[in-house]
């Protein structure tokens, strides 16, 4: 019997269960540009089989925790966000316990927010950056140019702080995941035949007003964006089943002309231009038939 067949085989059955399941996985952290509200049209276009899964930009890695692949390797250019991936993953009783001890108060907010993570031990700087996502405005993860995070205090009744349901299921469905901080391209040299790749650059600004989403230090740039369809190509002629998710605009349409390109409705509700709040449309890449 070839056990490559079978053991894709048995992926399908189990991706498909938990796609069904109202139970499946949630992110244990909101992110700006998080595919939550996206998930059934990502969820439709999961190819039926395949290896490997790989998510570089994973932010909230919405999609990752509703299919919880048997074996995944994800990654982010943001190292706060993924040492708390690998401290979830590894360390989940003692973040709860961490994050059990930190209060909704508007003074000690703005104290954990000053601290510096260099000076904190990896279970600590975990538990700071879910306990400001959880009590800052709108969930949002934004830093100013030197790294420092800068979203003011909320001030939510009852924000949840430890959310340990999310981090123990978070944790279980991350046990067979490699866990990378890097750029996204380092990662994908890994990626071979039959491996199902799902892309999430940050957008393409639809408009100069639109591009609020600073999620790290650096800026994700139009070359990044052409780099990164090159590599699309790539991955494509290695046998990678790629999805990726943009902006619609006439150059994200114009990098992908070669691949089918479906149109998607989305409410996106951050931005900076208000007039520019309500529902947009999206563009979904695939490679593959499903
Ligand atoms: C649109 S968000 C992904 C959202 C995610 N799909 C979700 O459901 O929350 C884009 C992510 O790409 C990351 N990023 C930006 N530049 C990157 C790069 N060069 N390589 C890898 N990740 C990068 C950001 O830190 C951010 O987390």
């Amino acid at each position: 019997m070839n056990i490559s067949i079978s053991k894709t085989k048995e992926r399908d059955i189990k991706t498909r269960v938990t796609l069904l399941s109202p139970h499946s996985n949630k992110p244990f952290i909101k992110w700006a540009g998080g595919k939550t509200q996206l998930l059934g049209e990502l969820i439709s276009r999961v190819p039926r089989s395949y290896n490997v899964y790989f998510e570089p930009f994973i932010g909230g890695g919405a999609l990752y925790f509703a299919i919880s692949p048997d074996e995944a390797i994800i990654a982010d250019i943001n190292e706060d966000l993924i040492n708390a991936y690998i401290i979830v993953r590894d360390s989940p009783d003692e973040l709860i316990e961490a994050l059990s001890k930190y209060k909704n108060e508007k003074v000690y907010f703005y104290e954990i927010r000053s601290q510096l993570q260099e000076n904190l031990s990896p279970i600590e700087r975990a538990a700071r950056l879910i306990y400001l996502n959880r009590t800052c405005f709108n969930g949002l993860y934004r830093v100013n140019k030197s790294g420092q995070f800068n979203v003011p205090f909320a001030g939510y009744k009852n924000p949840n702080i430890a959310q340990t349901d999310k981090i123990l299921a978070g944790s279980e469905a991350l046990q067979n995941t490699d866990i990378y901080h890097a750029g996204f391209d380092e990662v994908l040299k890994k990626a071979t035949t039959n491996d199902f790749i799902y892309l999430d650059p940050p957008y393409f600004p639809k408009s100069v007003y639109s591009d609020f989403k600073r999620y790290n230090k650096e800026q994700f740039h139009k070359e990044d964006h052409e780099r990164l369809a090159e590599l699309y190509d790539n991955l494509s002629n290695r046998g990678c089943k790629v999805m990726l998710s943009n902006s619609d605009t006439p150059f994200t349409r114009e990098l992908y002309k070669k691949w089918r390109i479906d149109t998607v409705y989305a409410k996106r509700m951050i931005n900076s231009d208000a007039s520019k709040r309500g529902e947009v449309t999206e563009i979904i890449v695939t490679n593959y038939d499903y």
